[in-house]
């Protein structure tokens, strides 16, 4: 049953491919920051893997409150990893274990790729779409993703003094 939201079918559509594009990406960089977490090596092992779980936790509740938000526009949320693989705007690299500092410098990059691509996503939602709902949703998103980074962005600042 289709919802009577008050959202053309083509527009609660696109809504849900935006949202399912981003889903990918927090997959993506949900599973980087568990790779970082059981990976890391170094003086700072028990802080950071215990940091990168901390992300990666936060990532996971993420990860449900956007699928879930497909489902709140009645499309189907895409649930495979060849799907995220597939949809996804960042990339892995499968086989390298870097640095602690490389570790963080990669979640960081990704966490602010995010940002630049929901900060687009909230305008179109928003203005294009009539999908206020979802542009007040990704807002949010948007400040976790910027909590998270300012956090990253920290640990990098505090080693080059
Ligand atoms: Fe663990």
């Amino acid at each position: 049953m289709a919802p009577n939201i008050g959202i053309s079918d083509d527009n609660r559509q696109a809504a849900a491919e935006i949202l399912g594009r981003l889903l990918a990406d927090e997959y993506v960089l949900y599973t980087k920051a568990r790779n970082f977490h059981w990976n890391v090596v170094g003086p700072q092992f028990a802080q950071l893997h215990a940091f990168f779980e901390q992300q990666y936790e936060k990532l996971e509740a993420v990860i449900d409150e956007v699928a879930e938000r497909v489902r709140s526009l009645g499309l189907p949320a895409p649930g495979t990893l060849a799907e995220f693989t597939k949809a996804t705007r960042l990339t892995e690299q499968p086989g390298e274990h870097p640095a602690a500092d490389v570790m963080i410098e990669r979640l960081l990059a990704d966490h602010e790729a995010i940002v630049r691509e929901v900060r687009r996503d909230i305008c179109t939602c928003a203005e294009r779409l009539g999908d206020v709902g979802t542009s007040d949703f990704l807002t949010g998103v948007l400040e976790g993703h910027e909590n998270m980074a300012w956090m990253l962005r920290a640990h990098l600042e505090g080693r080059r003094r």
